[in-house]
């Protein structure tokens, strides 16, 4: 079944499926996506970011697959052997550093949403909380560094705790179990907001856009959100095509995987505008959307509390499935590279990036720094360097073959080809440079 032989992998491809929407569906859809779109002009963020997702983000996924699993080894191996005697192997290193840092503040705000289940479940939400009342609350969480450190570390256990079984019995099973939970969880959110009375204009602030809003700093930040989206960029998605076998559909796959993505994100936006606007709140332009705002909102629901854990317990779900995908990319190194064991390789990288998280846990100012370092500069540069790899390097042909599969076809591989040689890194260099001339 396996890349590799004698490797572990997923065992169908539902379960591929399933496990690569659950690691490109996260906070960045739940929490990043609705904020950045609030901070960036509303639809006019959403159109643009609509329009990456498929004319760079597709493209770079189905590179990232093919060269997975066409070495059958995570990304620094990946790139040992398509390119042996080079110095590629270092877009792989960069990529598990990149990963390693993302998982460091992702398992803080992972923290956070496990507090919020716990205030959820006592009622603490849905006493009827002002806004500065909710405010302060999520701030003293903030400054509390103890609780803050322990819920973090609480999700780390958890992280480690599926990865440490791998892929099929570990990563696959557990998001085919997840998965499902989380698409009823957010079909009922998404009813429960677009039917309050007053949704409308919500609705309206995400659809209706004025393309005078898209500025240099719009494109950017669409960018990035697309590469942390999609979970491209810095190799999970190369991880998890390592571990398919040769009659699994790649293009399919990554179609599926970045369409559910990109739903989940507008389903987001959805669930929690209309919402905001109903109960007469601004779209705070801020991480604390999810935290400070929401629970304003729950209170004067009917049946509030219930709302209010299936919210929490949503971002929860989808944090963990990301979080697996972030750790396998940097155990796999080990496992693959340096022949660790693997729950040697996931508790060593869990305990040390949990020692990184803990800057972000508690001082002011460090998680903006590593959200900037890993979106502004990891995640476009690595995916630059990977179009460029796959695109002129590999030789493409080989990728293209790649994609095809055993006699299947791949229909637009012109198309695709065309994207990821040119459009590509053009678009990437224009968007990070561009801004830098003028
Ligand atoms: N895609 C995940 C999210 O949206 C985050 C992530 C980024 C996961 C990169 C893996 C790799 O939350």
């Amino acid at each position: 079944m396996a890349g590799s032989a004698g490797r572990d992998g997923f065992h169908s491809t539902a379960g591929f499926i399933l496990a690569a929407a659950g690691s490109a569906i996260g906070l960045g859809n739940i929490w990043g996506f609705p904020y950045q779109a609030a901070e960036h002009g509303g639809g006019a963020f959403v159109a643009v970011y609509l329009f990456f997702v498929i004319a760079i983000g597709v493209p770079v996924m189905l590179a990232e697959l093919s060269l997975g699993r066409a070495t059958g080894t995570s990304p620094v191996g990946a790139f040992l052997r398509a390119a042996p005697g080079t110095r590629w192997w270092t877009v792989g290193a960069l990529g598990v550093l990149t990963g390693f840092f993302i998982l460091s503040f992702y398992c803080v705000l992972a923290g956070w949403t496990l507090g919020y289940v716990g205030k959820a479940l006592t009622g603490e939400l849905t006493s009827g909380l002002s806004p500065e009342q909710s405010r302060a609350a999520f701030n003293a969480m903030l400054a509390g560094d103890a609780m803050e450190v322990g819920l973090c570390a609480l999700f780390f256990l958890l992280t480690i705790g599926v990865v440490q079984f791998g892929v099929s019995k570990g990563i696959e099973r557990i998001s085919a179990v997840l998965m499902p939970l989380f698409f009823v969880l957010m079909l009922l959110l998404v009813a429960r907001s677009v039917t309050l009375p007053g949704a409308g204009p919500g609705i309206d602030y995400l659809m209706s856009w004025d393309p005078s809003k898209i500025t240099p700093k719009v494109v950017i930040a669409a960018l990035s959100q697309s590469f942390f989206s999609l979970s491209i960029g810095m190799g999970a998605m190369l991880t998890y095509g390592s571990y398919l076998s040769k009659d699994q559909p790649l293009a399919f796959s990554a179609v599926s995987v970045a369409a559910s993505d990109t739903m989940i994100a507008l389903l987001s936006g959805f669930m929690i505008f209309p919402a905001v606007f109903a109960a007469g709140a601004e779209p705070a332009e801020s991480v604390g959307l999810a935290f400070h705002t929401m629970p304003t909102i729950f209170a004067e629901l009917p049946a509030g509390q219930l709302f209010a854990v299936a919210f929490y317990v949503l971002l929860v779900v989808a944090a963990l499935t990301s979080a697996i995908s972030l750790l396998e990319v940097v155990a796999s190194y080990f496992i693959d590279e340096r022949g660790w064991s693997r729950s040697r390789a996931v508790w060593t990288s869990g305990a040390a990036c949990f020692l990184l998280s803990l800057p972000s846990a508690t001082m002011d100012g460090v998680m903006d720094t590593m959200i900037s370092l890993t979106f502004d500069y990891g995640l476009p540069i690595g995916a630059l360097l990977i179009s460029l790899f796959v695109g002129w390097r590999m030789p493409i042909s080989k990728a293209r073959a790649e994609i095809a599969g055993a006699g299947a076809s791949f229909p637009l591989a012109g198309v695709w080809s065309f994207l990821l040689r040119f459009v590509v890194p053009v678009a990437i260099v224009v968007v990070l440079v561009g801004p830098h001339l003028g």
